[in-house]
């Protein structure tokens, strides 16, 4: 049993499927569901104590937790509900001045990112989007190129979220430097896979969410200000948590920002997040993140040498080969991605059909390139037998000869909108090889497709397309 093994029953998922999503959002130690509870007890029991007994200083505990992880001082994380909103709190503290009006990112970033940053012009910043290479990545030295005395913030993924490629953080930080521009590091597909460490790095701020690779669940997301920062970081998205008095409600100029990260925060913090957030926090932290690499890149080669394997019938992956430029993540491509997935969906079989038994599942990556691709994700906790199984699965000849033909007869689905609430367990529970379509799989029962002589039940699919495999798929 290898070192990591002993935590798979930490994670209830795990007995079920092979879950290889965490790039997406992370399984859920047991422990969140106990503290889970006993947030619901304080809340019912405590009252409004709650609060001063614990929940006003919960950001700064989960934030500090955090910290451990990602190398930065205790005090110097704030809480924030998403990596956009983190994004936004650090750039209130900059303004356009003068010449120096850019915000200077590459177009491999998260889209959401983006967004935001292109929104700032309305307050005066220039965005300045660095194209992405052919490969899906960016160019470090045409990054470094457009870092000049007009940047006023560099923001930049460390991991780059559609290949999984470790950006050359140090360098671009150091330029960003050298011309004296602000830099927002966002952590998000980066904090609890590979080392990071913001300090040495010396970034201003550091972004990031807990909800994928740090085992959390939505809602808590971080900000890491450095502290010679933080000593005088006034944002101006900011509210009464940021304040060293908040109860006095004084609401003169004069009233005392907080010392520490607190002062980042504005309105009331999301308490039920930081509850969820803290077990898979206090795993990693016991694991180790050098552990969790050296796991990962195990895995992250295991999974590139099964898609060399399969590359005759078409699959492919553009993760860097390069082990020391990949962090968690290899996506896969698929021969006839929208196929795939049409025919892996309607093929799945139900939890509650005769074929559960038999169900193998395997989640895998939402995250589209160009076209359409299925991701799989390795972390620390799976086997080598059920990657193996999950790429043998994808690539199974019976699969490619009976099914994608079938599929391609089904109509091409139609574009509607997330439906999450239509989303039931099976495709939590029974997830394999996740090709997210450019265009979304419908819901609609008469839009799946029935093999006629399989073992296989129709699920409902998803809007983000998980899929199952019956018997028949599965190698034995
Ligand atoms: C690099 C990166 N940044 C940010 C996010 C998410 O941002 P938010 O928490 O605002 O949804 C993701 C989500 O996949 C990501 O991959």
């Amino acid at each position: 049993m290898g070192d990591l093994e002993k935590w798979r029953d930490e994670f209830p998922i795990l007995a079920r499927t092979v879950y290889l999503i965490s790039n997406s959002l992370g399984a859920m130690p047991r422990r969140a569901a106990q503290n889970l509870s006993a947030y619901a007890e304080a809340w019912a029991t405590r009252g409004v104590r709650a609060w001063e007994e614990r929940w006003w200083e919960m950001p700064l505990e989960v934030g500090n937790k955090i910290a451990r992880i990602v190398g930065a001082p205790d005090g110097s994380v704030s809480m924030h509900e998403n990596v956009t909103t983190a994004h936004l709190v650090a750039l209130s503290c900059e303004g356009p001045s003068g010449t120096r009006r850019r915000i200077v990112c590459s177009a491999m970033d998260f889209p959401s990112m983006i967004y935001l940053f292109r929104a700032q012009e309305a307050n005066g910043f220039e965005l300045k989007v660095v194209p992405g290479a052919d490969d899906l990545t960016v160019d470090t030295a045409r990054l470094l190129d457009t870092i000049d005395e007009s940047t006023a913030v560099v923001a930049f993924s460390h991991v780059l979220f559609r290949t999984s490629r470790i950006m050359e953080a140090m360098a671009i930080a150091r330029r960003a430097r050298e011309v004296g521009a602000t830099v927002i590091l966002d952590t998000c597909q980066s904090a609890g896979i590979i080392p990071v460490d913001v300090t040495s790095l010396g970034v201003d701020f550091a972004v990031g969410g807990c909800l994928k690779w740090l085992c959390g669940g939505p809602g808590a997301a971080f900000l890491y200000t450095r502290p010679d920062r933080l000593k005088s970081a006034r944002p101006s998205v900011t509210g009464w948590l940021s304040r060293s008095a908040p109860f006095a409600f004084d609401i003169g100029p004069d009233d005392v920002p907080r010392a520490d990260a607190m002062r980042m925060m504005n309105g009331t913090p999301s308490i039920p997040a930081y509850y969820a957030a803290l077990a898979g926090l206090d795993i990693i932290a016991e694991i180790g993140v050098d552990a969790i690499r050296a796991k990962s890149r195990r895995m992250t080669a295991r999974l590139l040498a099964l898609v060399d394997t399969h590359s005759a019938e078409g699959f492919s992956s553009a993760a860097p080969r390069d082990p020391e430029r990949l962090a968690g993540t290899v996506a896969i491509d698929v021969p006839d991605a929208p196929l795939v997935a049409r025919t892996s969906a309607s093929a799945s079989a139900s939890r509650r059909t005769s074929t559960t038994r038999w169900t193998r599942s395997i989640a895998s990556s939402p995250k589209p390139r160009r076209s359409s691709r299925s991701g799989i994700m390795p972390r620390h906790r799976y086997g080598r037998s059920s990657l193996d199984a999950a790429v043998r699965s994808i690539g199974h000849r019976d699969f490619a000869r009976n099914d994608w033909p079938r599929a391609r007869q089904t109509p091409e689905p139609r574009e509607v909108p997330d439906k999450r609430e239509d989303a039931d367990e099976d495709h939590e529970l029974g997830a394999v090889a996740h090709a997210r379509l450019r265009q979304h799989v419908p819901h609609q029962p008469e839009r799946r497709l029935r093999p006629a002589d399989g073992p296989h039940r129709s699920v409902k699919v998803p809007t983000l397309v998980s899929l199952a495999f019956g018997r028949r798929l599965h190698p034995r």
